[in-house]
């Protein structure tokens, strides 16, 4: 162990979670030496605008120039917390080269190009760690590479969207519309720079990647996950779980299964009684099965300054400790398998449909018929709203192979009676 070192690391990026890295190497000095047996330093701070004004950040360690970074060799961790693809890969690529360790929060980054990153590390013999990138301030990357490592793990699900969480407790609760739900999210920090990412599903579709990718040990990237958001989830769905005693979750689903890896991202009904059920405003939540391990579930915030920031300081701590004891890139990439992911044709769901349809005699046995001779078997059936010419029906399928659904959809579509199918979603259960 070396005694009487500065470590120093440079911040990439000082907006929320940069902002909370900075507040807590100051507040915690004191006992981050003690903890690390060195003391550690923020050297420098990248960002776009300089001459920004910061309140509460030492404006002398501000640059926009990369280089001075890159060239200074007293900086040995560099905390990538600006977000993006470019320049942040380049970067990242470019600090692992030049022999620094490199601490990153971005996932968007790693579910595309966390192959590329990793090797390098592995090659340059570098920490490159990530315990941030998937929900917040939640523990779940080094658990499952290192305290689950015994485990064969078949299955990882999980709520891993803070903003998209927070919109429906609101929906759900409180009877708020999308649109001022999302806004307030945006305001607490939760919501990415595009909330698209957000709503539409890809950025928990990005953290399950990445986790699914360690959980099996097979590379899974963004590009194999299924996803669908939130924006088409209404009152009236809400309304129609809550008559069916569950509520609606965006959900992010990885099972290893004997024919490969399913993957996807999707809103769900799940039971009250399960307990992702009250996992409400931005909190998350990960489920992990492992054999020898049974069932475990990890809790916290999964967004925002100091929680995610927290994550981000975890590695930090570890990293300079690697440093101090001569034994960075410890902890590789752990994709030793190659196992495809299947379509998701082929994975079997349970499902709610709404359906609107021709308030006539006969229409029900139509439906039923259809499904069954697709191969759909109907768990339940409510028929609730029912206007002079119109008439709402929902029924919950059997689980099925998604195919059998879209082969009824399309028979379906040619059908006058049924008017429109307002909203498909997905069931939690065998
Ligand atoms: P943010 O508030 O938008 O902050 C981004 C920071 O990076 C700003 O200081 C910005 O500089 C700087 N920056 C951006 N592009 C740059 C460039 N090309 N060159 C130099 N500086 C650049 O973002 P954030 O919410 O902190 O998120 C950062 C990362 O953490 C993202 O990868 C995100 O996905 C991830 N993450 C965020 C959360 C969360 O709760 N927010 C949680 C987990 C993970 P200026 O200030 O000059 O614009
Ligand atoms: N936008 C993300 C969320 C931030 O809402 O969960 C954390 O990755």
């Amino acid at each position: 162990m070396e005694k009487n070192k500065v470590i120093k690391a440079a911040l990439l990026g000082v907006g929320t979670v940069g902002g909370g890295v900075y507040k807590l190497v100051k507040r915690q000095k004191e006992e981050f030496r003690h903890k690390i047996g060195t003391d550690l330093e923020i050297a420098k701070i990248l960002v776009r605008d300089a001459a920004k004004e910061r309140p509460g950040i030492d404006s002398e360690l501000l640059t926009d120039n990369w280089q001075e970074i890159l060239k200074d060799d007293s900086i040995e961790i560099v905390i990538e917390v600006m977000g993006g693809i470019e320049p942040a890969r380049t970067y990242i690529l470019e600090a692992l080269r030049a022999g620094k360790n490199v601490v990153t929060a971005n996932k968007d980054l790693l579910a595309e190009h966390g192959k590329e990153l990793m090797d390098e590390a592995k090659e340059m013999d570098r920490d490159l760690l990530f315990e941030a990138a998937v929900a917040g301030g939640i523990p779940i990357i080094r658990p499952l590479k290192q305290c689950l490592a015994g485990n064969y793990i078949t299955e990882v699900m999980g709520i891993v969207n803070g903003t998209t969480n927070f919109i429906l407790s609101k929906m759900t609760y409180e009877g708020m519309d999308f649109e001022d739900a999302l806004k307030i999210a945006q305001d607490l920090g939760y919501a990415e720079a595009d909330p698209t990412a957000d709503v539409e599903g890809y950025d928990a579709g990005r953290k399950i990647a990445i986790m699914a990718s360690i959980a099996f040990n097979s590379r899974v990237t963004f590009s194999d996950v299924y996803t669908e958001g939130i924006t088409k989830i209404s009152a009236l769905d809400i309304e129609y779980a809550d008559n069916l005693d569950c509520v609606i979750k965006l959900l992010g689903v990885a099972r290893h299964k004997e024919d490969g890896i399913e993957v996807l991202v999707h809103p769900m009904l799940i039971s009250k009684k399960h307990p992702l059920a009250s996992v409400d405003d931005s909190f998350n939540a990960v489920y992990v099965h492992g054999d020898a391990v049974g069932d475990t579930m990890f809790y916290g915030r999964g967004a925002g300054e100091l929680p995610t920031a927290s994550a981000v300081m975890g590695d930090v701590i570890d990293t300079a400790r690697n440093i101090v004891y001569h034994c960075t890139g410890r902890i590789a990439c752990s994709c030793y398998k190659d196992i495809p992911v299947k379509k998701v044709d082929d994975i079997k769901s349970k499902f709610f449909l709404r359906m609107v349809v021709s308030n006539t005699p006969g229409v029900l046995a139509n439906i039923a018929s259809v499904f069954g001779n697709n191969g759909v078997g109907l768990e339940r059936v409510l028929q609730q709203k029912v206007e002079k010419e119109k008439a709402e029906i929902v029924v919950v399928t059997y689980p099925v192979e998604e195919r059998h659904l879209r082969d009824s959809l399309r028979i379906f579509d040619g059908m006058s009676i049924i008017k429109n199918i307002p909203a498909i979603i997905r069931v939690y259960g065998e």
